[in-house]
């Protein structure tokens, strides 16, 4: 990292601070969880948005906050409820978790004010326990995550290349936690994550509009775009067979066991193995769907075929939904999107 544009800011961050804190005070986006802000708000938001952008979460926050108006009220519901206002959201350990961090806080005689303690919490990263403590306590701590990485890497120029995100938040830390005032830390971080959302955005960053452009390295050269220089990953592809039978008792669906490690207790189409069969039988029925998406590094194409039920006892995990109980069972990911369609 060029010494200059970082260590000027280090040297006298009360300028920037207040630059951008009169921009966020002007420009703030209104949301539910900054009206009338609780912790409860605060968490719930906060685990929401982890990877998620804030227009999906609003309709979602709402569902939630109407039938779970507070930690009590979560910690009592059944997981099974917590999943289905989940469904669609996606990364459901982040449901889970809120809902046995609900628990959890129930047991103590008050909810824990410091970073460290927060994150020995369920579902409690570092990113979320700087956001939870410094907005519901005032607790002088930076959130780092990719929009504020993207802004530092701007304001200094900073050529290195990151091996992955988390790398580069690593490695931004001590930039972040420099920046941070004493005094509203969690208004100095929801106007970084502003700032990033909104004007210091990944592609045609608005520089004509940032509060900070003055002490951006980046902007002063014209190439903001060309930072954070991350490592490109490799993309595997990843090719999977599902089946689609319907039979007089409904959909064929496999469900997760409880105590699994991911989709514990969700539904989805069944894989070939799964139904016991083959990919190369399962791919002999009538492809009715086939359908591409990218998680993380990997590009998976998925095919649906039409196959007819199985004779005898069911394979461990699969389960007959009635089509009038789909509306009430969770399914993960992108299945309720392609069961609809299919069923049209
Ligand atoms: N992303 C994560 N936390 C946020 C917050 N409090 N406001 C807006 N975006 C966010």
């Amino acid at each position: 990292m060029p010494s200059s544009p970082g260590a000027q800011l280090i040297a006298d961050p009360a300028a920037f601070q207040r630059a951008l804190a009169a921009w966020y005070r002007a420009n703030a986006r209104v949301l539910p969880w900054r009206e009338t802000p609780s912790l409860y708000k605060t968490v719930v938001s906060e685990f929401m948005l982890q990877q998620t952008q804030v227009k999906t979460v609003l309709p979602y926050f709402a569902r939630w906050l109407a039938e779970f108006p507070d930690f009590p009220a979560l910690a009592a519901a059944s997981e099974a409820r917590v999943l289905r206002l989940w469904e669609g959201l996606g990364y459901y350990s982040r449901a889970r978790n809120l809902h046995r961090l609900a628990q959890a806080l129930a047991r103590l005689p008050v909810p824990p004010r410091t970073p460290e303690t927060w994150r020995e919490l369920p579902g409690v990263g570092p990113y979320t326990a700087a956001a939870i403590t410094s907005i519901a306590f005032g607790e002088p701590v930076a959130c780092v995550d990719g929009n504020v990485v993207r802004i530092l890497a701007r304001l200094a120029a900073d050529a290195t290349p990151h091996r992955d995100s988390a790398s580069a938040s690593r490695a931004f830390a001590p930039l972040a936690g420099a920046l941070v005032p004493a005094v509203n830390p969690g208004d100095h971080n929801q106007a970084m994550m502003e700032l990033g959302a909104t004007v210091c955005t990944r592609q045609n960053p608005r520089c004509p509009d940032c509060p900070v452009r003055t002490f951006c390295a980046a902007a002063a050269q014209g190439d903001p775009e060309s930072y954070p220089r991350l490592v490109a990953k490799k993309m595997e592809q990843v090719a999977v067979t599902r089946v689609w039978c319907q039979g007089k008792h409904g959909l064929l669906l496999h469900l997760t066991a409880k105590g699994a490690r991911r989709f514990a207790s969700m539904h989805e189409l069944p894989t070939a193995e799964q139904a016991g069969l083959t990919a190369a039988a399962a791919s002999r029925g009538k492809l009715l769907a086939k359908k591409q998406r990218g998680i993380t590094r990997y590009q998976i194409t998925e095919s649906i075929h039409r196959v007819t039920p199985p004779r005898g006892k069911l394979p461990v995990g699969l389960v007959w939904v009635p089509l009038a109980a789909l509306d009430q069972i969770t399914l993960s990911g992108p299945h309720r999107r392609w069961i609809t369609e299919l069923l049209k």
